[in-house]
């Protein structure tokens, strides 16, 4: 059985997201939604609420498991009996960044590889980040993010939940 870990920061989880997350689920028997407990990166949303997100918009998918990790990837990776780690590649300026985590990762671990899947041409812009701004702005996010992160960003930003 082939376990791979999908893991990142989601703050919010974009569509972009969502596209690496399906078709990697359908290319692997299991795949672990792994989100980024990271003290470092000041994040709008607590990691309770990027799983709870992640869960709700993922339901659907039956070979996928959402969790947090603190520390090493690889470690959370050993716990999981995971040996593929998948990532999503945007364009050429996310490669270095990801060769050199890549790189890391099979230093640290050389039972761990890493899978990079193109990122989608209509999403290849995105980042969380984008979306953060458009919507401290009051812009419109919803070709970014599902309706349900959306309400949750816009909820963060207004104080106001519908
Ligand atoms: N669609 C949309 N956005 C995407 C994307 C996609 N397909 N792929 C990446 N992004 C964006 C994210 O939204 C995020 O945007 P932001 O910077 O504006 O928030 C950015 O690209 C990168 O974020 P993400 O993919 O979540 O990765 P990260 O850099 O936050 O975290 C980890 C990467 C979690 C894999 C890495 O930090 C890690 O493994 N940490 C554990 C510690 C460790 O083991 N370190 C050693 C390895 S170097």
């Amino acid at each position: 059985m082939h376990t791979a870990i999908y893991p990142g920061s989601f703050d919010p989880v974009t569509r972009g997201h969502l596209d690496i997350i399906a078709r990697a689920a359908r290319a692997t028997d299991k795949l672990i939604v792994a989100v980024l407990n990271n003290g470092a990166k000041n994040s709008l949303f607590s990691v309770e609420e990027r799983v709870k997100m992640l869960k709700e918009e993922l339901e659907e998918i039956p070979n996928i498991e959402v969790r947090s990790f603190n520390g090493l990837l690889v470690e959370f990776a050993k716990q999981c009996d995971a040996h593929i780690v998948v990532r999503g590649l945007r364009a050429i300026t996310d490669f270095e960044y990801e060769l050199q985590m890549a790189q890391t990762n099979r230093i640290l671990d050389h039972s761990i590889d890493t899978f990079f899947l193109t990122a989608d041409l209509e999403y290849a812009y995105l980042s969380s980040s984008t979306v953060k701004e458009v919507a401290r702005f009051g812009g419109d996010i919803s070709a970014f993010v599902t309706p349900a992160v959306a309400e949750r960003v816009m909820e963060k930003y207004t104080g106001v939940s519908k």
